[in-house]
């Protein structure tokens, strides 16, 4: 696949999403590696990717990457603590993040247990330097992975939202009506501009919303994953054949 394209993918279920999410973090991972000595990669949160996580902590992924090359952020937090059930940072670390040799300090958490501005604003510091960006210059990872909500939302980019249409920020902390809660969450301007993305996917309840996504109408206020699309880079979507039926 070629930069600047679009691929779907429609795999047969669960099952095959995570173990395609897993090649594609491999594979990815090793390209990079060997073109430039690392992999910086943006994890998603909520409950698709965990069954990646988890064939990536155990064989053959497991000795096959060079886990201290590799750095791990967050596209998005929950505002709570790294204990907390919810949070996206403690599921990829029970999952794969505490069962691979990866040094602690390659692991950029965003510090959501305090107040979720303080968090954003410290987040895209840590964004800042680490990539040791010029004024107006965006991070480029080398892969971030999203999932997609029912309602469309990706990350913690959900339908109404300012953060969908936010182009200055690199991390914002937006209120969630429909939760009731603050987020913190990587920006639009920061997602495109990674080298590769690949959305995960599937089930049943996200079908017409995948239609709309894919085919329908540009409307991002309704469907914010559609403002997903690379600057200069590929974009993979894994979908299950669930999620897939309404396709055309
Ligand atoms: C989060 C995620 C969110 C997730 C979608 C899909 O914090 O919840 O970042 O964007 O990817 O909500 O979640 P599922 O994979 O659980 O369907």
């Amino acid at each position: 696949m070629s930069l600047s394209e679009r691929e779907i993918r429609v795999v047969t279920d669960a099952a095959a999403l995570a173990s395609h999410t897993a090649e594609a973090f491999s594979r990815l991972a090793r390209e990079s590696i060997a073109a430039q000595g690392r992999f910086v990669v943006a994890l998603a949160g909520g409950s698709t990717p965990k069954a990646a996580y988890g064939l990536l902590a155990n064989e053959p992924y497991r000795s096959r990457l060079q886990w201290d090359k590799i750095h791990v952020f967050w596209g998005d937090e929950r505002h709570v603590p790294p204990a907390h059930a919810d949070s996206n940072y403690r599921m990829a670390h029970d999952a794969m993040l505490s069962k691979v040799n990866l040094p602690t300090a390659n692991i950029h958490r965003i510090i959501a247990e305090q107040e979720a501005q303080q968090a954003a604003d410290a987040y895209e510091t840590t964004l800042r330097t680490f990539f040791a960006l010029a004024a107006g210059e965006l991070p480029r990872f080398d892969l971030v992975l999203l999932g997609m909500g029912p309602d469309g939302h990706t990350a913690s980019l959900f339908p109404g939202t300012a953060a969908v249409h936010e182009r200055t920020r690199l991390v914002a902390a937006p209120w969630v009506e429909k939760f009731n809660t603050f987020r913190i969450t990587m920006t639009p301007p920061v997602l495109c501009n990674a080298a590769h993305i690949v959305f995960a996917a599937g089930g049943d309840d996200k079908a017409e919303t995948l239609c709309q996504v894919l085919q329908g109408d540009y409307q991002p206020d309704l469907y914010p994953s559609q403002v997903i699309t690379p600057t200069q880079g590929t974009l993979l979507w894994l979908v299950d054949e669930a999620a897939a039926r309404l396709l055309v």
